[in-house]
């Protein structure tokens, strides 16, 4: 905004941030999805862009609104969330906090799949989706600074750092969501893992976990120490 005289230490930078769940189409009228409302990936996203990065949101289907400041570009499924986020690379900063569906149908019906009588239920066939951060982690034109999330129900540190290193990311932010609340909630309790340790913060507000993992960023990229 005009008098809007924050620092600005992400001025000149490029964003992208994944959000929300991705929906995977068996047939016209049916899919398979993760549980995710967006409200911690569109948070991120505003986040960095009040820090004056140039962002780009790469949103699955959600009902929250697109964040002001930010490019929002809404897709369905995990193949066009990698189409667009690589359409969008170059970027210096990539933060992938879409609950990607990790399968999807090997085939979607073109009609509507019809319940037959005295038929038993059809089988549902998966097949493996592409993993967006995995390949942005490793990619020709990598981000200085990938970071992916990690939504667990137990051994959340362990299965953290073993999704830092396979999935090429210098920062994963774990979280323990088998705590009641925290999907599709407000707030999150979250664990930073890196190569170098792993640091927990206290139970905030979404809007307060995006502001400091921002401001981690803004901090790893200009080669300072976290906050
Ligand atoms: N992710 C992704 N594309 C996928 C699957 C996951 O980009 N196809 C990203 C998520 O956005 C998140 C990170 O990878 O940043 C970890 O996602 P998660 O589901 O926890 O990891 P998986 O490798 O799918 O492992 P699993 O679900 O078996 O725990
Ligand atoms: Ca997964």
């Amino acid at each position: 905004a005009l008098f809007d005289d924050a620092p600005k230490p992400l001025q000149g930078k490029r964003a992208i941030v994944t959000s929300g769940p991705t929906h995977e189409p068996i047939d016209p009228v049916r899919y398979i999805a993760n549980r995710s409302s967006g409200r911690q990936g569109h948070a991120i996203a505003a986040a960095l862009a009040k820090l004056g990065a140039d962002v780009t949101l790469v949103s699955g289907p959600v009902t929250i609104a697109d964040p002001d400041g930010v490019a929002t570009v809404h897709v369905e499924s995990a193949r066009e969330m990698l189409a667009a986020v690589e359409k969008a690379l170059p970027a210096d900063i990539a933060v992938m906090v879409a609950a990607v569906a990790d399968w999807r149908a090997a085939d979607s019906a073109m009609q509507k799949m019809k319940k037959k009588p005295g038929e038993a239920p059809p089988p549902l066939l998966l097949a493996e989706n592409p993993d967006i951060l995995k390949s942005i982690g490793h990619h020709q034109s990598r981000p200085a600074l990938v970071v992916g999330f990690a939504a667990e129900t137990s051994n959340v540190e362990a299965y953290a750092r073993d999704k830092l290193s396979r999935k090429g990311a210098d920062l994963i932010v774990a979280n323990d969501v088998s705590k009641a609340g925290v999907m599709g909630g407000a707030r999150n309790a979250v664990t930073l893992v890196t190569k170098d340790g792993a640091e927990t913060w206290p139970d905030l507000d979404k809007t307060e976990v995006a502001a400091r993992l921002a401001a981690w960023i803004a901090g790893s990229l200009s080669g300072a120490p976290a906050a």
